[in-house]
């Protein structure tokens, strides 16, 4: 492997020189944000990119997409798939950034940096494209509409149509803010949370504000819940916790001397774990039961199932710490930060086939660098070449790329 020539054939001074192209189409997708099974321009745009360069890419879970670099020669067909994963969708947030490129949609914006991702997969496609016959096996690239959280998400979808058929490894990665700018951060096992939405409604007896003989208050017995949940980690989990409880919406009443008759609770659960999962559901269902008995009020709960615990596969991940260390350098690999209480569809990619997830640090030095789904975030352009340089290399890794 020569000085800036990667095995795959492709080198340095050509990715810099694409860089200049991808930030206008980062910045044009930023300008252009779109929510959930809604991304019809930004996969317009991304099918044109990719037929530009020789695809055939066909539609998936509806705005998505799915490319397959077929190389050239004899034996190939026959090769290993790995896939490489970007998101595509936006955040219903207000930009109140004055960045040129801001959003032109009131209300949506692009606060996660899912732009930057996708830029990212279209500049591998280009350069996987341009050195097919180095490339020993194929490459299937899924642009994924709806990562955040919208019915499920996009990727269970993408499951479902059969996105991963073939595939032996799936790689994707996430931009992130807490952790420092160059830095790389992999681990083995559980990377993001399974998470529930929590909802609890209280049916009291409401009334005027100075007879609360005559009522059942749902408000007092929802503030003994809130406190009552606080034990379900701290008291029900122990020394290895491992789940997050949070009520994080209370409302109930409309005037200062009237009981109401019903307080609505609202939040989120999160775990690495089933079993982890199975005790924290029963406990909370079980505080429920007490605290309805001891005010003498209803309560209604619902624990809906959202994403499932993200895991990295041990193999995959070892590849991701192998090729982060020759892009961003051996100090610069850790563990550290893993994992993540957020929740990721990628997981649904990972329960299909072998394959792991990564964080590409954002956080700038010497300042407080905006954190993903913060209105003042935007994607970090020097990220680009560090996650085309990973993906690129994950493709040499697994594929073995002809040297
Ligand atoms: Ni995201």
């Amino acid at each position: 492997m020569g000085q800036g020539m990667t095995g795959g054939g492709w080198t340095d001074a050509e990715i810099e020189a694409l860089l200049p192209e991808l930030r206008e189409i980062r910045h044009d997708l930023h300008q252009h944000p779109e929510l959930g099974f809604e991304e019809h321009r930004t996969q317009a745009r991304v099918r044109g990119w990719l037929e530009t360069h020789g695809y055939a890419p066909r539609d998936c879970a509806g705005t998505g997409l799915v490319a397959e670099l077929h190389p050239e020669g004899p034996g190939h067909d026959a090769g290993r798939c790995i896939a490489l994963r970007a998101d595509l969708d936006c955040l219903p947030i207000h930009e109140s950034t004055p960045l040129p490129y801001r959003s032109v949609h009131e209300g949506r914006a692009h606060k996660c940096g899912h732009d930057g991702h996708t830029t990212i997969l279209m500049g591998v496609a280009a350069l996987l494209a341009r050195h097919r016959d180095r490339v020993p096996g194929r490459v299937r690239l899924l642009f994924q509409p709806a990562e955040e959280g919208v019915d499920g998400g996009g990727a269970k979808v993408m499951v479902a149509e059969g996105a991963l058929d073939g595939v032996d490894e799936v790689y994707g990665l996430h931009n992130w803010p807490p952790f420092p700018h160059g830095e790389l951060r992999v681990t083995a096992g559980a990377t993001m949370a399974q998470t529930r939405e929590l909802a609890i409604t209280v049916t009291g007896k409401g009334g005027h504000g100075s007879q609360p003989q005559a009522c059942r208050d749902p408000i007092v017995a929802a503030a003994h819940l809130v406190t009552a949940l606080q034990t379900v980690v701290s008291r029900g989990l122990g020394s290895d916790g491992g789940a997050v409880v949070s009520v994080c919406r209370f409302a109930a009443g409309h005037a200062n001397n009237v009981i109401p008759d019903r307080a609505e609770l609202a939040g989120t659960v999160r775990s690495f774990d089933p079993a982890v999962d199975q005790r924290v559901v029963e406990r909370i269902e079980e505080i429920v039961r007490g605290i309805a008995a001891t005010f003498g009020v209803e309560l209604e709960l619902s624990l809906g199932q959202g994403y499932p615990v993200l895991m990295n596969h041990e193999h995959c991940a070892s590849a991701v710490q192998r090729v982060g260390e020759r892009v961003v350098g051996p100090s610069r690999v850790s563990a550290t930060g893993l994992p993540i209480a957020g929740g990721e569809d990628f997981a649904y990619f990972t329960q299909a086939v072998p394959g792991a997830y990564f964080f590409l640090g954002a956080g700038r030095a010497g300042e407080d660098t905006p954190g993903c789904h913060h209105p003042d975030f935007d994607f970090d352009d020097a990220l680009i070449p560090i996650g085309i340089r990973m993906f690129l290399g994950l493709v040499e890794d697994r594929l073995g790329a002809a040297r």
